[in-house]
């Protein structure tokens, strides 16, 4: 193909991202009665869709015709008042992915570097040599973000730091006072981006950043529909941050980048409390379940603060385990492209599940 002359090298080098396997793919691959299959792959909240999402969804239906609102006019209105900012200060997104690739086309190119921690959410990665952005990823402090060294590693051509907090794939948190010293010490043009994905259902205190964003700080702050709300296969999500830098993430913005039904599910989903209550109550239940069957197997674990749960299989095993629970229908993600090799990943499902996983596990690890 001659036109492949063309191709940007930073692009051709990527290895596109591998998302959990949908469980139709699977299904045909081993032969398997979907029903029968659960997928722990993607961090997805088992316990569906919020009950006020999907009936704002079924409403919004015969308004498809019509293009969506493109400056999410009611959506940014309520979590403006949810964080006391100004609706400049909201941007929403397919997902909180898009944002990143909104700081991206604002904040990164040829020339510029960002700081990320190892093990940490890949798609920074991705995103920055996409953008021709020299990574600087910083070693863990076992398998957390060290935000001291992170902090360090911050060169000249530094334009953005990414925090992800709880982190995916490895389930850390990092704390007030580090994230504290960390504030107090950043040159004043670095921007942190605070990725927040699973704050509305972290397993412990979440280090308050909105008074960054209140004081006017270099701070965006992530968050999004697809854990707390079950909305993941709608895409919405949304960046908090100060109005100048806002407003720069909105000039890259395709007009239409999120659909009318999500942004009616969003808003309503906003006042389902009670099932992110639930949510959280499951995921509680989930982490004590699922640590407690990994110390009674002798395996190491990372105490999580998330929906998920890394655990350490045996040395490059990752790969294996996955492929053998997938024979009997558990979908869980391998993470060797995270540098953890040894390591499998298992989102939360409802504790049924849960327990389908533990009976697979139990059989598949003696001979993986
Ligand atoms: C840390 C983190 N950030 C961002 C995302 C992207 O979420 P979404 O694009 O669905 O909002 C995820 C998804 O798993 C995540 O784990």
């Amino acid at each position: 193909m001659k036109a492949m002359k063309w191709l940007n090298p930073d692009v051709a080098s990527l290895t596109p991202y591998e998302p959990g396997r949908p469980i139709e793919d699977v299904a045909r691959e081993f032969g398997l009665d979907p029903a029968q299959i659960s997928k722990l792959a993607s961090n997805e909240n088992p316990l569906g869709v919020s009950p006020k999402a999907k009936r704002a969804m079924r409403q919004a239906l015969s308004g498809s015709y019509l293009y969506p609102d493109g400056g999410a006019f009611y959506l940014r209105e309520k979590l403006a008042q949810r964080f006391a900012v100004k609706r400049e200060q909201i941007v929403v997104g397919q997902g909180s992915n898009e944002i990143i690739e909104l700081i991206a086309h604002a904040f990164m190119g040829p020339g510029k570097s960002i700081v990320a921690s190892a093990h940490a959410f890949i798609v920074y990665k991705l995103i920055a040599k996409t953008f021709s952005t020299r990574l600087i990823e910083v070693p863990a402090k076992g398998l957390g973000h060290d935000l001291t060294a992170m902090r360090r590693a911050i060169d000249k051509d530094t334009s953005v730091v990414f925090v992800c907090n709880p982190n995916n794939p490895t389930g850390t948190m990092v704390r007030q006072r580090q994230v504290s010293q960390f504030m107090a010490a950043i040159p004043d043009d670095v921007l942190v981006v605070f990725d927040e994905a699973y704050a509305e259902i972290a397993l412990g205190r979440m280090p308050d950043t909105l008074p960054y964003v209140h004081e006017g700080r270099n701070v965006i702050l992530l968050r999004t529909f697809s854990k707390a709300y079950g909305l993941a296969g709608l895409r919405i999500g949304y960046g908090i941050g100060p109005q100048p830098i806002m407003e720069a993430l909105q000039k890259p913005r395709q007009p239409f980048n999120v659909s009318r039904i999500a942004q009616e599910a969003a808003l309503a989903a906003l006042d389902d409390d009670a099932f992110v209550q639930r949510s959280r109550r499951l995921f509680r239940k989930a982490k004590r379940y699922l640590e407690n069957v990994c110390k009674e197997m002798g395996l190491e674990y990372e105490p999580t603060f998330a929906n998920f749960i890394l655990i350490k299989v045996g040395k490059g095993k990752g790969a294996a385990v996955t492929q053998a629970l997938m024979k009997r229908g558990v979908i869980v993600r391998p993470v060797a492209g995270y540098g953890l090799p040894d390591h499998i990943r298992v989102s939360f499902g409802t504790m049924p599940e849960n327990e389908r996983f533990v009976q697979a596990f139990k059989e598949v690890l003696p001979t993986a």
